[in-house]
């Protein structure tokens, strides 16, 4: 996550900055900064937390005569939120500042080299590693040294520089995360979203993947990686402010589900290097600990749940480990039987629930070791834990849960990866192999997503039924049990979730002739006996709606309808099967005209018990 900013043309542009960090804040607010260039050097105001705090710093210190400058608004995911930490970010010399969004993978090695070179660091973030390259490149041309920069560093990214040197322009680039130009009347803007300066201009020109970028006073330019000139035309958006905010999606909940590729994309990143293994730079709890653990218990409350279940089968199948799995309520009013050898797993995306909180800290008071998977970089989850492993999903405003979902699933197919390396249950190759395909995932996210038309269409079909069962075996279980508390929630209506074995004691009472039972009938080893279960429903004439794997053309003989997902291996597959649920539950509740982002009586952190 984090927004950034940048303006340069005639006018004073300390505020303009400010103003348009307050539209990026939704993107996070554990820090903030900006860098102006005023008198012939550039001057840096940073503060810890959200606007407010930047807003005090800027007090009688408004650099009036600036015309050139960058902003930030930071979501952590290297290094704790601090004063040293927020960007802008200057190299050795205090003539460039840069802000950055996204994830340098190869920050370690870079800041290693580069400190060798005898360039002095000050922060503990990946992003810093920039301002230090571009100095290193720097010979009189700021975009060549961007263009050499971004040859140097590996990971996904949008970063902005400035130099004292060359008072009227902002050079970047960008790969894989956003950047927008806003060009005005002898002035231009940069920024990660189009809020940000919507309220000065709406000419837009964008930035394509994998593109350089430089705008002055004149106008903007965007190129190639060679830095040959692209011919691109500006485009006038006529988005009102609200929308521009959810990036013209019409809701928070929607853009968080089209925002599941980048979550899962930020979770993983440098974290399966291609060199081999698992590395959790937050794990904290030694791997000889790790080895000789013989149980993990994992607690947590509604969405972060599901998500510990998938661990469940995850961790049996990769790692080997005795799994436990308990809601976080009921936990920590038992007498759970703990030991030093027993991993307790809190997963939260909020990192601020009470009833995780206060199971994690009961099993800490009962000697286990104590590991937090949660969203929120220096939450009290973290506080009260052993170890971390932070899910990188980003800031999400929409109540019902979507991004930091998939975010926490593949934050524990990361730790029974680490676990299984320690244990010695996989081997490297087949770590590898594994790696390899949960790298391709959010690229099949990506072309899934473009297709949730056809969700739309089933949704149309059955948004009136006053009843939804949702069936699922093996991983399809948590799946199925997230997509029926995604319909309830947001749409009202009553669901029923069950394990589809099960169904026969007790649900299959409820089925009448046209009852939408949903199924989730991805391929594995318990397929088959989905099927059966699926024949078991149609016999009461219910109606099937089946998400099932691309290419099982056989599934519509059993089914009224299939939402088809891509093909994964079957550990890997509640990342991509969760989806069409999501998408299902969000259309039945628009039609229905429910508050999608605000459901009634929910809250998106509990911190009552
Ligand atoms: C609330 C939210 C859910 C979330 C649950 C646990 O019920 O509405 O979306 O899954 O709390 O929250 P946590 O922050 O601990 O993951």
């Amino acid at each position: 996550m984090c927004g950034i900013i940048g303006y340069v043309g005639a006018r004073p542009c300390t505020n303009l900055l400010y103003e348009g960090l307050r539209k990026l804040e939704y993107r996070g607010y554990d820090s903030a900064g900006v860098s102006v260039l005023s008198g012939g050097r550039i001057e840096v105001v940073r503060a810890v937390g959200n606007m407010d705090s930047l807003e005090r710093e800027l007090k009688g210190n408004g650099y009036s005569g600036a015309r050139l400058g960058l902003g930030h608004t930071r979501w952590a995911t290297h290094g704790r939120p601090s004063t040293e930490n927020a960007h802008p970010h200057s190299d050795c010399t205090g003539e460039i500042s840069i802000v950055l969004n996204g994830i340098i993978e190869n920050y370690v090695q870079l800041r290693e080299s580069l400190s060798a070179d005898g360039h002095e660091f000050t922060s503990e973030t990946d992003a810093e590693v920039v301002a230090h390259l571009i100095e290193k490149h720097y010979d009189g041309d700021l975009l060549e040294a961007v263009r050499l920069t971004y040859g140097d560093i590996s990971g996904h990214f949008a970063f902005c520089a400035i130099h004292s040197g060359h008072p009227e322009l902002i050079a970047g680039a960008r790969k894989e995360c956003p950047l927008l130009i806003g060009v005005g009347e002898g002035e231009a803007f940069v920024a990660s979203a189009i809020p940000a300066f919507l309220s000065e201009t709406r000419e837009v020109m964008v930035i394509g993947d994998e593109e350089l970028f430089r705008i002055t006073p004149e106008g903007a330019e965007v190129m190639d990686l060679q830095k040959n000139v692209l011919d691109r035309e500006q485009t006038r958006v006529h988005w009102d402010v609200d929308a521009a905010e959810k990036g013209g999606f019409e809701t928070f909940m929607r853009k968080e589900i089209y925002e599941q590729p980048d979550s899962l994309a930020d979770t993983i990143a440098g974290r399966l290097p291609d060199s081999g293994g698992v590395v959790l730079d937050e794990m904290l709890i030694g791997d000889d600990v790790l080895a000789d653990i013989d149980k993990v218990y994992i607690v947590a409350c509604g969405t972060s749940y599901h998500a510990g279940m998938v661990g469940r089968y995850v961790l049996e199948n990769w790692a080997n480990v005795a799994v436990e799995l308990d809601i976080a309520s009921e936990f920590r009013y038992r007498e759970p039987v703990l030991s030093p050898s027993t991993l307790v797993v809190g997963i939260s995306q909020s990192g601020e629930t009470a009833d995780t909180l206060a199971a994690m800290r009961q099993a800490r008071k009962l000697g286990a070791k104590v590991l937090a998977i949660t969203n929120i970089m220096g939450s009290q989850a973290t506080r009260d834990a052993d170890g971390i492993i932070y899910t990188r999903a980003g800031l999400e405003i929409g109540v019902a849960a979507t991004k930091s979902h998939i975010a926490q699933i593949a934050a524990i197919h990361l730790l029974a990866l680490y676990l299984a390396q320690v244990r010695g249950t996989l081997t490297a190759a087949q770590i590898g192999a594994i790696a390899a395909e949960l790298k391709e995932i959010p690229e099949l996210l990506r072309r899934y997503l473009k297709h949730e038309s056809a969700t739309h269409e089933i949704a149309k079909r059955y948004y009136q039924q006053p009843f939804f069962l949702f069936l699922g075996r093996g991983v399809g279980l948590p799946v199925c049990l997230e997509g029926a508390l995604k319909l309830k929630e947001i749409s009202y209506i009553p669901t029923e979730a069950y394990a589809a074995g099960e169904m026969k004691h007790g649900p299959i009472a409820l089925l009448d002739k046209g009852s939408p039972v949903v199924v989730v009938a991805t391929d594995g080893h318990v397929y088959d006996k989905v099927v059966s279960n699926i024949e078991e429903v149609r016999a009461r004439q219910a109606a099937v709606i089946a998400v099932a794997t691309e290419g099982n053309e056989g599934i519509a003989a059993y089914s009224d309808d299939v939402m088809f997902v891509p093909r994964t291996s079957e550990m890997l597959s509640p990342l991509i099967s969760v989806v069409p649920l999501q998408l299902l539950a969000y259309h039945i509740a628009q039609l229905k005209g429910c508050n999608v982002d605000q459901p009634r009586n929910l809250a998106k952190t509990v911190t009552v018990e």
